[in-house]
């Protein structure tokens, strides 16, 4: 059982110098031989209050729906509308609203054209379907929205208060995974679309990608070499400063004798790296640097909470900027 880890803060700017711990267990007593204790809960909703709650539960009469499930994979607030990407479908919910009936102003049903193609694959049919995995603003009036398209990721763009599609499709590759189990992160900053996925149909191949930018080129990281990504992931994406952020858990390389051991990680590039030259890193990243994230309570040895499972935003904690993550121990420990 994976035991509840520290919340766990960190100065943006000072990656590279210091990984700061800064208030993991704040409860933590000299004694060596008593483990943290699970914070308890300000408050608890048991089921028979919370359904006194407007809740939304997507399509109830929907066939697909009785027997896969809800399957939202994506909520993306702005301003009072939040927007759920789910599959084959988005909904738009008016926050202003919803307190008191929970339901969607707008629909979009983006379904998959190629399901015949999809099943005649032979993989899991459930796949052969638009799980709608990339929903980001990308400019104030536009979204960007990728789905899985029965293992054919694809890309469109909508408008913000219409949902409706706005110019033409694009290829979804390296930008949205194959699928809807696969984890991916992605975000636009400066026009570019950075994206962290899995690139094919086999999820073999793990990427942090640029593209879809106008003055910049397209670079990636380098393909199959677990120093850069192993087997990765992907958390969460920062735009901060010069640099987008991402928060990812991948196999450790430095353990190989212990077997597959999780350490979680942040990855960093610059937004105005250009790539390598001809003769190295042509079309690479030359800015990707990642640290180990260091969630541990001291003991005769260092306890390690390994797996990141959540993270937020840029907040200012004690007037620095920071960011709180939620970790876990290894799923055998
Ligand atoms: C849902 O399934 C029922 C029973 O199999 C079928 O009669 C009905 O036409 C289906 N509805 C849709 C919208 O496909
Ligand atoms: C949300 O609902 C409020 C109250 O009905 C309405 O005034 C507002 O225009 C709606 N917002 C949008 C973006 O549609
Ligand atoms: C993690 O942080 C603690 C406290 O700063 C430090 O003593 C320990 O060596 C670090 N572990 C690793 C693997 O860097």
């Amino acid at each position: 059982m994976a035991l509840t880890g520290c919340l766990w803060l960190w100065r943006l700017p000072l990656l590279l110098t210091t990984l700061m711990l800064r208030s993991c267990f704040l409860s933590v007593s000299a004694s060596t031989t008593s483990f943290p204790k699970d914070l308890e809960p300000l408050h608890v909703v048991s089921s028979e209050q919370s359904y006194q709650y407007p809740g939304f539960q997507g399509l109830l009469l929907d066939n697909d729906t009785l027997r896969l499930g809800l399957d939202f994979q994506r909520m993306l607030r702005i301003n009072h509308i939040l927007y759920i990407a789910a599959r084959d479908h988005v909904f738009a919910v008016n926050l202003t609203t919803a307190s008191e009936e929970f339901v969607p102003q707008l629909k979009l049903t983006w379904k998959s054209k190629d399901v015949s193609k999809c099943t005649v694959r032979g993989k899991n049919s459930d796949e052969c379907y638009n799980y709608v995995k990339v929903l980001v603003p990308r400019n104030d009036e536009t979204l960007f929205a990728c789905g899985t398209n029965a293992f054919n990721p694809t890309c469109r763009n909508y408008k913000m208060t219409s949902l409706e599609q706005v110019g033409e499709e694009v290829v979804g590759q390296a930008r949205c995974p194959f699928e809807s189990i696969q984890s991916n992160v992605g975000l636009f900053a400066g026009g570019d679309f950075y994206s962290a996925t899995m690139t094919d149909f086999l999820a073999s191949d793990a990427v942090i990608y640029r593209s879809l930018g106008e003055g910049r080129p397209v670079l990636r990281t380098v393909k199959y070499d677990s120093k850069w990504l192993r087997e990765p992931h992907f958390l969460h994406a920062i735009d901060y400063g010069n640099y987008v952020y991402f928060f990812l858990s991948e196999i450790a390389v430095e353990y190989t004798a212990l077997g597959k051991v999780v350490f979680s990680r942040v990855a960093r590039v610059c937004k105005n790296d250009n790539g390598g030259s001809p003769r190295v890193l042509e079309r690479y990243w030359t800015s990707f640097l990642k640290a180990r994230l260091n969630c541990s309570v001291p003991g005769d040895s260092f306890f390690y909470f390994d797996v990141l499972q959540s993270l937020t935003n840029v907040l200012q904690i004690n007037q620095r900027p920071a960011v709180v993550g939620v970790f876990t121990t290894q799923s055998n420990r």
